[in-house]
């Protein structure tokens, strides 16, 4: 049994499709703003990144704190979260004492879908983030180059997310250039929303959010919002991130002699190909 995540969660559907399901971690006492209050400020600042202006769903979201408001501290910021329109992202809290045995589950829980669904191993690079956001907020419009699963615990909020690898909503090359980090600006414009699918998402919910599904979320009006996620790659999700840097690469180099790659995220084995020529590239440009 999950220790983390509720019953019912379909591990077929990891990185296929986004669902929502129940979580079991409601009033944990580590997650109450109390311990978050007394945790967050005690954390190096290097782990603790706000903005204190309402975003917009078009914003660039990995913009938005690369540069720490100079206004407010953040023990202020936390108290004033009611009414300040603000949005603090911890990463990693379980270097406070408080959140480990809660991260150690999550992986488990992850891990073990992970081998449910026939991917051996465990999972790459996981990491907990922890959201607080006024009533009202917005994490604008992007994808991950990540798995996720994010957990609600205090707030309302409606995650409209959609399907990976859907061209319509982010064209191949706007991912590929996203997951390079070349460009991390997606156009957004609300006609996109037709194509994918809005989750009412209440406390006591998580939802799936698949590896470069585009994504955008707006906290409802009448709580602060508590959430958290745990992000991390598979074997298969570093396949494609590998296969779309070399997708970057190759459209740059030879697009103008009318190269289009195929894209990514089809199956088969090209992908694997891709992947493979991109490690043995990285590894020579190392020398
Ligand atoms: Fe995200």
């Amino acid at each position: 049994m999950l220790s983390c995540f509720g019953e019912g969660v379909d591990a077929q559907l990891l990185d296929r499709k986004p669902f929502r399901f129940d979580h079991r971690l409601m009033g944990h006492p580590s997650l109450s703003i109390e311990n978050l209050a007394r945790v967050i400020p005690r954390l190096p600042a290097s782990q603790v990144m706000y903005s204190t202006r309402m975003l917009s769903t078009s914003d660039n979201f990995e913009k938005t704190f690369r540069q720490r408001p100079l206004d407010r501290s953040i023990e202020e910021t936390i108290e004033t979260l009611r009414t300040s329109d603000s949005y603090i992202m911890v990463s990693s809290p379980q270097t406070d004492e408080s959140l480990r045995d809660l991260y150690e589950s999550l992986i488990g829980d992850v891990e073990a879908l992970m081998h449910e669904r026939g991917i051996a191993g465990k999972a790459v690079t996981p990491k907990l983030y922890l959201f607080l956001a006024s009533p009202n907020s917005v994490t604008p419009f992007h994808i991950d180059r990540y798995s996720t699963f994010l957990l609600q615990f205090r707030g309302s909020k409606q995650v409209t997310v959609s399907m990976p690898f859907d061209d319509r909503v982010v064209t191949q090359e706007n991912c590929e250039n996203y997951v390079a980090y070349v460009n991390t600006q997606l156009p957004w414009r609300p006609e996109l929303d037709a194509y994918s699918t809005c989750f009412d998402f209440a406390p006591g919910q998580a939802l799936h959010i698949p590896f470069v599904a585009g994504h955008h979320v707006r906290n409802g009006a009448e709580d602060v919002s508590i959430s958290m996620s745990i992000i991390f790659n598979t074997p298969e999700t570093m396949m494609w991130r590998e296969a779309l840097n070399f997708n970057q690469r190759a459209r740059k180099w030879f697009g103008r002699m009318g190269y289009r790659p195929a894209p990514v995220g089809e199956g088969g084995v090209r992908d694997g190909l891709k992947a493979g020529a991109w490690r043995a590239y990285a590894r020579v440009r190392s020398y």
